[in-house]
């Protein structure tokens, strides 16, 4: 699916351009609703103008007699389609509210899909649907200032563990220095550039879907489900993700209405949601509350960890995002005691949002580590040096390599961390009140089971399968380069195929697993392609490797060299195989997972590994250290600098890991300053679901950003020594901001996003 641009610089841990770059940016590379289909049919959405009730009538009179329409599927004609399960990880459904009726959970739930000869057609019709509802008054939110008794009592409690250590209100009781916070985090649309799109056709029974997925696997086996087909009748085509940090990891419920549109018409059917219905139909980030407690020595050392968070979720889903789970083993804290419940709201239900764990957890936390460091009168890098730790503080486990502090010390240099006054409003550029913060990024470094085909040919051209997933992270590029690296050939000689349900399985392109997961896979391949050629070199009477010891052999130049400086070229090796090529399929298990999840993966089911699970904790981690600068007068608030350093295992690509965490810090200028989905309390419906009103930070917002990689190597990981980074760059930046303007100000604010109103009388 991509042509290689030539790059002499081909190995692992080196700078490549993206492979993908220029069909990029020359409109050649085919992202899902871009594939030509024959003679489409065109839908469009109707959505509820309401978040509680049920619909009493419908009325399709006017709307089919829009010049065009072909078809209008609604509730009373669509039982047919089987309900997917919701999964709260992995594959399966969004969300377990799939039928578009009578029932209706959330504002802005599909109620109708039209069909007509055009786009235009389909979206008039579905302005002259006539629906007749039963409305009740939703629940939107958490009240004012925090959830009520009443929300309390509805609240449920995630299925993960809950970490806990020692007696966290004994210790907080004896603590020297305490700190008592709460936090909140806004609720956040993902808004990928490439809107939520789906395309169906169906053939003798087979069903071919083009949509933007980051699970291709997970997307088949939902979909058969829903037509109670063979998985092997479905197709899922997605070689190119136009974003979706999250939201296009799992099944929404309007690709089921296009497929069967498509059925019905015996025609395929094509649909581009609008952006403000991809408000609706698909997932988001759900606000959070956290109710932080933390006790101190006087000399710094952390005796307690007391972290209650709260989080929104739909009527009748759990999702959670789980950070209890990372944000616990972070430092020695001494006792921890945590807690989580999910307060259920009439919403359609949320999902992963980039760093979705860490984002909220780790804000939080962050900011009351600093606001410890204030209390005890310390530098907040030293607080943090005090209480760093090698081991899990609930288990006592170890971490496989961590290098927070170094990062803390490489980002404070950069910096120059030694030049702040640390007393808060002390620091001034003319009318501009100078403040500087700093926080941790930690992200778990997740692995999932990836499966790989790669074929060597003689001439030297390498072909790499695998249905991973494109995002617009560089995957092409840096799998690529793992396999150019391993055979010894330029990465211009590497095709790599990828999104597309039938090349061999690869985990959901989410937590940040794919480069860890799919590169282990393709070097398994790879090595046994290598031990392939090995022995046809060494065992081959009178060749120039003949006898050699197969562990002094590399792969180089289109050759295999022997240390002794002997070599034979590729092409001679294969022609004493009397083979025009090698074929091998490998499949990367992670420790920690069953070997039954291989079969689970080709069913649709993800499961990832790593993290806080297993024998030993396995981290990416950061420092981000940040300068604002405040207006004294009218409080406008500007981010000149950020620094950002990041150890995150073998990097296989400095270029692209470089895009990740400075996308990834922007982001989070954008958390700390920007985002925020409003909502309308009354009737539990967004108010700013498009681009002009939903604030992201412009160029004028994002300055001076520096991304440092700190070296490290843990060779205990996975194969690669990856771990992955594309989520880290986001996680601290909220907190660093938050953190930075305390520091401008002598003003604490604990609710994301900070805005120029927050800061009036500072
Ligand atoms: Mo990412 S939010 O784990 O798809």
């Amino acid at each position: 699916m991509t042509t290689a641009a030539p790059s002499p610089k081909a190995n692992m841990g080196e700078p490549a351009p993206r492979v993908d770059a220029r069909l990029k940016v020359t409109g050649e590379a085919l992202y899902p609703s871009d594939f030509p289909v024959s003679n489409p049919a065109f839908a469009a959405l109707a959505t509820s103008p309401i978040a509680k009730g049920h619909i009493v009538k419908i009325d399709l009179a006017v709307a089919r007699k829009v010049p065009g329409v072909l078809d209008i599927l609604t509730y009373e004609n669509t039982s047919e389609l089987q309900q997917i399960p919701y999964a709260g990880g992995g594959g399966g459904a969004s969300t377990s509210m799939q039928r578009p009726g009578p029932a209706i959970g959330h504002d802005g739930q599909i109620v109708a899909l039209i069909v007509a000869e055009t786009f235009e057609a389909a979206q008039e019709a579905s302005y002259k649907i006539e629906i007749t509802y039963a409305a009740e008054t939703p629940t939107a939110t958490f009240g004012a200032s925090g959830p009520t008794e009443d929300e309390i009592s509805k609240a449920s409690r995630p299925p993960q563990k809950m970490p806990h250590k020692g007696d966290v209100e004994a210790a907080l009781k004896e603590a020297d220095v305490t700190i008592d916070a709460e936090y909140g985090t806004p609720t956040q649309h993902h808004n990928p550039i490439e809107l939520f799109t789906t395309t169906c056709e169906w053939s003798d029974g087979h069903l071919t879907i083009y949509e933007p997925s980051q699970f291709v696997y997970g997307l088949k086996n939902s979909m058969a489900h829903v037509f109670a087909i063979n998985p092997d009748h479905v197709h899922v085509v997605s070689p190119y993700v136009g974003g979706a940090f999250g939201s296009k990891s799992q099944c929404t419920p309007r690709s089921a209405l296009v497929a069967l549109a498509a059925k019905r018409l015996n025609r395929p059917v094509k649909l581009v949601a609008t952006r403000d219905q991809g408000f609706t139909i698909a997932t988001y980030r759900a606000e959070t509350r956290h109710h932080i407690r933390l006790g101190a020595q006087k000399d710094g050392k952390l005796v307690a960890y007391s972290h209650q968070g709260f989080e929104i979720s739909s009527q009748p889903d759990n999702y959670a995002v789980a950070g209890i789970d990372d944000s616990a083993h972070l430092y020695a804290f001494g006792a921890v005691g945590t807690d989580v419940q999910i307060i259920h709201a009439d919403r359609n239900t949320p999902g992963f949002m980039r760093s979705p764990p860490m984002l909220p957890y780790i804000y939080a936390l962050e900011s009351a580590m600093d606001e410890m460091a204030v209390k005890l009168g310390m530098d907040p890098v030293e607080f943090r040096r005090i209480n760093d730790t090698d081991v899990d503080p609930v288990s006592g486990r170890p971490f496989s390599s961590r290098s927070l502090m170094k990062c803390f010390d490489q980002a404070a240099e950069a910096f120059g961390w030694k030049a702040r006054n640390p007393q808060p409003k002390s620091m001034r550029k003319g009318d501009w009140l100078v403040g500087l913060g700093c926080a941790t990024a930690a992200y778990p470094t997740h692995m999932g089971v990836a499966t790989a085909r790669v074929r060597f040919l003689a001439a030297g051209d390498i072909i790499v399968q695998t249905a991973a997933h494109e995002l617009g992270t560089g995957a092409y590029t840096v799998i690529g380069q793992c396999a150019a690296e391993r055979l010894g050939v330029p990465l211009a000689k590497v095709r790599v195929y990828l999104g597309d349900s039938n090349l061999p399985p690869a985990i959901v392109a989410g937590g940040s697993s794919t480069t860890a997961s799919v590169c282990s896979a393709v070097l398994k391949s790879c090595d046994a392609i290598r031990a392939r050629l090995v022995d046809a070199a060494i065992g081959a009477s009178g060749g120039p490797l003949s006898g050699r010891e197969a562990k002094d052999l590399t792969f180089a130049d289109g050759k295999i060299r022997s240390a002794d400086g002997s070599e034979e070229n590729i092409h001679d090796v294969f022609g004493r195989l009397g083979s025009g090529a090698i074929e091998e399929y490998a499949e990367f298990v992670p420790n920690g997972l069953k070997p039954d999840a291989v079969a689970k993966l080709y069913a649709g089911q993800a499961a990832l590994a790593g993290g806080s699970k297993g024998e030993k904790l396995m981290y990416a981690m950061g420092a981000e250290f940040v300068e604002v600068h405040i207006h004294a007068m009218t409080h406008e608030l500007r981010v000149p600098r950020i620094v950002g350093a990041f150890a995150a295992g073998h990097i296989m690509n400095t270029r692209t890991a470089r895009s990740q965490l400075m996308g990834g810090m922007i982001w989070g200028i954008s958390s700390a300053l920007h985002e925020a989905t409003e909502i309308d309390r009354k009737r539990a419906r967004y108010i700013n679901d498009n681009l002009a009103d939903y604030l992201i930070p412009v160029n004028a917002d994002v300055d001076a950003v520096e991304v440092i990689l700190v070296s490290e190597e843990d060779t205990y990981v996975n194969p690669a020594g990856v771990k992955g980074l594309g989520e880290l760059g986001n996680v601290g930046t909220a907190a660093a901001i938050a953190n930075a303007v305390y520091h401008a100000t002598g003003v604490r604010l604990r609710q994301l996003p900070i805005r120029m109103e927050n800061l009036l009388g500072a």
